[in-house]
């Protein structure tokens, strides 16, 4: 059987990357992992990767006229490793025309809240100082707009009396790192 090829686009820490390649590695998802997209040269993700063997395209925006301009590289990467869903996984950019036309319907998102509530950055933060009694963790398509698409797959995260913002993060990426690799062995599952 030809294997799902993902890529995971991270600019940070990595903790949903490493989830995925441990759940790739004990079996739990049948995927390969092709490639990591990263958009920070600094990322701590680029070490963890490095160790793992997985082939990387780290890029600085920089370096870029625009978006579109390292959009367009991006896909040519993309292509290039026959990447057939996209995994964003703490990737801290909002996906553009350029990308986004070649995998609509293939990229995916994971976001700490429990979507519509707490769109956009520091979503755990953004729940705490509201003091709402219930969060989580959502996996939604990407569209163009900021953590808008289609939900696939949700989970919620109980804020106890006297929980530290620290404690919620913490309780929110233990859910995150089963969550994430579950669901996308079910879109795999399902063919989509
Ligand atoms: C996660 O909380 C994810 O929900 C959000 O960014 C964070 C990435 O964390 N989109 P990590 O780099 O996977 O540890």
């Amino acid at each position: 059987m030809i294997k799902t090829k993902l890529a995971v686009f991270a600019s940070g820490t990595g903790s949903n990357y490493d989830a995925i390649v441990e759940a790739i590695r004990t079996n739990q998802l049948d995927a390969e992992l092709t490639i990591l997209v990263c958009d920070n040269p600094n990322a701590k993700v680029i070490e963890k990767a490095k160790a793992n063997g997985t082939p990387m395209f780290v890029f600085d925006p920089k370096q870029y006229v625009d978006k579109a301009m390292f959009e367009t590289k991006i896909v040519e990467v993309l292509q290039e490793a026959s990447v057939d869903l996209v995994i964003l996984a703490g990737y801290m950019r909002l996906v553009g025309p350029t990308l986004l036309q070649h995998f609509e319907d293939r990229m995916i998102n994971i976001h700490p809240s429990l979507l519509p509530a707490f769109p956009g950055l520091d979503a755990i933060g953004q729940a705490f100082d509201a003091g709402v009694k219930v969060s989580g963790v959502t996996i939604h398509f990407v569209d163009q707009g900021m953590d808008t698409g289609k939900i696939i797959a949700q989970e919620a995260v109980k804020i106890e009396e006297n929980m530290t913002r620290e404690a919620l993060q913490q309780a929110i990426q233990k859910v995150e790192h089963h969550l994430y690799p579950q669901t996308i062995q079910q879109l795999i599952s399902r063919g989509e």
